[in-house]
């Protein structure tokens, strides 16, 4: 049998530093989580949720796709939302897009990348939508930097024209909607400043 105790060596590591600074946190998390905050963000190995905004297990709801899409007939990532919205009640929603994003390079390729296609056309549809402004930008890695932002924005609009975001909302329920970018080569987070938070803030 092939393992690999050096993950688990690296495990105990990790939670006896927990336990040594504070001997009930595991236990503490056992009984309950209550998070405020959902993340929705790219599987990408170099965008670790809780570490790049330094949250601790139990302070973050965490669902991740290839380039952080909301899609409407996404019943994992609905799932997930519905899960955070109406138990949890969390009262942020984070979309976190990032720079350099496979996902989103991929999709303006020509060339085929199997089944992954089929997902990836989501972005290829965001690229048509915009194709204006992204024609306007000659410098390539600027054009998929742009896109990796339109992106964000797209499935920050996708998540709020969720029926669990809106009634989350009719509910009176305190519900924001973020749309942030990372880059991977600085570890800085850009807050795209397209937050929702009302259904008047979407008609804008
Ligand atoms: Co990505």
């Amino acid at each position: 049998m092939i393992t690999l105790p050096h993950l688990f060596e690296n495990n105990k590591k990790w939670a006896s530093e927990i336990s040594a600074a504070n001997p009930d946190f595991f236990s503490g998390l056992a009984a309950q989580q209550s998070p405020e905050y959902l993340w929705i963000g790219c599987s990408d190995s170099r965008v670790p949720a809780n570490e790049i905004v330094g949250l601790l297990p139990g302070e973050l709801f965490v669902h991740r796709n290839i380039a952080n899409l909301v899609i409407h007939t996404d019943m994992n990532c609905l799932s997930v939302l519905q899960y955070a919205v109406d138990i949890l009640k969390v009262k942020h929603v984070i979309v976190c897009g990032h720079y350099g994003c496979g996902g989103v390079m991929a999709a303006m390729e020509d060339r085929p990348h199997g089944l992954v296609d089929n997902w990836l056309r989501h972005i290829r549809d965001i690229q048509q939508r915009h194709g204006r402004i992204l024609e306007c930008i000659e410098n390539e890695p600027e054009r998929i930097r742009r896109l990796c932002e339109l992106n964000v924005v797209e499935q920050v609009i996708n998540a709020v024209n969720t029926t669990i975001i809106k009634d989350g909302w009719k509910r009176g329920q305190h519900i924001v909607v973020h749309g942030w970018i990372y880059d991977i080569a600085d570890g800085m987070l850009k807050d795209l400043g397209v937050s929702i938070s009302s259904p008047a803030d979407l008609s804008l």
